[in-house]
């Protein structure tokens, strides 16, 4: 008799973000502007009208008024279910489908680091299928699998990450036309790709689209994601949140980051032009292979020079992410766009490094 259950016992210690910490943080795709210091007072005014003593607030129905605009293509509020993070989104998703023991989810690899973390901690099992070289994957393979009795979920990563690319819409389109199963598509990228199927929702019941506001959004630590599905998923998917899941504080900085979302969105487009130069700058340097990416990082490699390179930029300042541990990504490193300043600061300690 164990205190917990066996499968967590089983499952070894928690999930440990090892990344260095250094002044110049392009390791975790986060955005370079602080959001409290772009509408702190306008935040401020509106939590006057809050009051944190009370469970409710009149601000969570203007947030989803708000949320819904921002969403747009025609859907409604009963469309939506927000929680702490695409992270929590994916949590909540993992728990609803969780049938028994030997139920699993399909991700293809190599993904998201932590559909892994949150399927175990949910005690849904995850099957990855790889995609091919070139980062395309068999569409038919994937269904057969996703269709078998045990597996409850397939996702899909829309951009990708750690790849940074685009899945093929007529392949998603194949998933979507040939399973019952839920499909969940992770669009935490898609402000950086413009690419969305949330205009689909209405044409598949089996849809789950989970969004974020941690990367175009610029706010990773203020934890607000979101859940796009048709109106009786999103019933399902409550059942396993808490009631008061996410702070009536968070809420109206939220709502208050909508109310300006124009200033998002333009730091959004810029920050697409800054990751675009780097990228034509990195693929510029000999030694390097770098990906073409749909999102606010770019992934390359240095061949068997690339844990001297993560080296040599953490001994200056510079955090990036080793995301070599698949094979189809075998040395691969990972940098996420930061300012013009320290784009520039990391291309010359790149060019340091092979010159030296
Ligand atoms: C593909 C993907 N999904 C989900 C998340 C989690 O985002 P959040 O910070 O909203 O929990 C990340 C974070 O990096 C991600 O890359």
């Amino acid at each position: 008799m164990t205190l917990f259950r066996t499968d967590l016992l089983k499952a070894g210690p928690p999930a440990d973000i090892s990344v260095p910490r250094k002044k110049n943080m392009m390791c975790l795709n986060e955005s370079v502007l602080d959001p409290y210091q772009t509408i702190d007072e306008a935040f401020h005014q509106n939590m006057q009208q809050v009051h944190l003593n009370r469970y409710f607030s009149g601000v969570t129905s203007e947030l989803k008024k708000l949320l819904v605009d921002y969403v747009g293509h025609g859907i409604t509020g009963e469309n939506l279910l927000w929680g702490n993070g695409a992270d929590d989104m994916l949590f909540a998703a993992f728990l609803a489908v969780r049938e028994n023991n030997d139920a699993f989810a399909l991700s293809l690899a190599p993904s998201y680091f932590d559909y892994s973390t949150y399927s175990q901690a949910a005690g849904l099992g995850i099957r990855f299928m790889d995609f091919l070289p070139g980062f395309d994957f068999d569409e038919k393979e994937y269904v057969k699998v996703l269709n078998s009795d045990n597996c409850r979920l397939g996702i899909l990563c829309n951009p990708n990450n750690p790849t940074g690319h685009l899945l093929s819409d007529e392949k998603i389109l194949y998933v979507l036309n040939n399973t019952r199963k839920p499909v969940l598509l992770d669009e935490t990228y898609f402000e950086f790709s413009g690419i969305t199927w949330v205009d689909r929702i209405k044409d598949f019941s089996n849809l789950l689209i989970v969004r974020s506001f941690s990367k175009s959004f610029s706010a990773a630590g203020l934890r607000f994601g979101y859940i796009v599905s048709q109106p009786q998923n999103i019933v399902e998917l409550r059942k396993v949140q808490t009631i008061f899941n996410t702070s009536i504080m968070v809420q109206t900085f939220v709502m208050t980051m909508l109310m300006n979302k124009d200033l998002f969105l333009r730091h959004t487009r810029e920050a697409v032009a800054l990751k675009k130069s780097l990228y034509e700058e990195m693929q510029g340097i000999e030694g390097l292979k770098s990906y073409p990416s749909h999102t606010n990082f770019v992934t390359f490699s240095a061949g068997e020079r690339s844990a001297a390179l993560f080296e040599h930029l953490k001994n200056n300042d510079i955090a990036i992410r080793d995301v070599g541990a698949h094979r189809l990504l075998k040395n691969c490193l990972r940098v996420s766009v930061g300012s013009l300043e320290q784009n520039r600061y990391f291309i010359d300690q790149v060019k340091a490094f092979f010159a030296a």
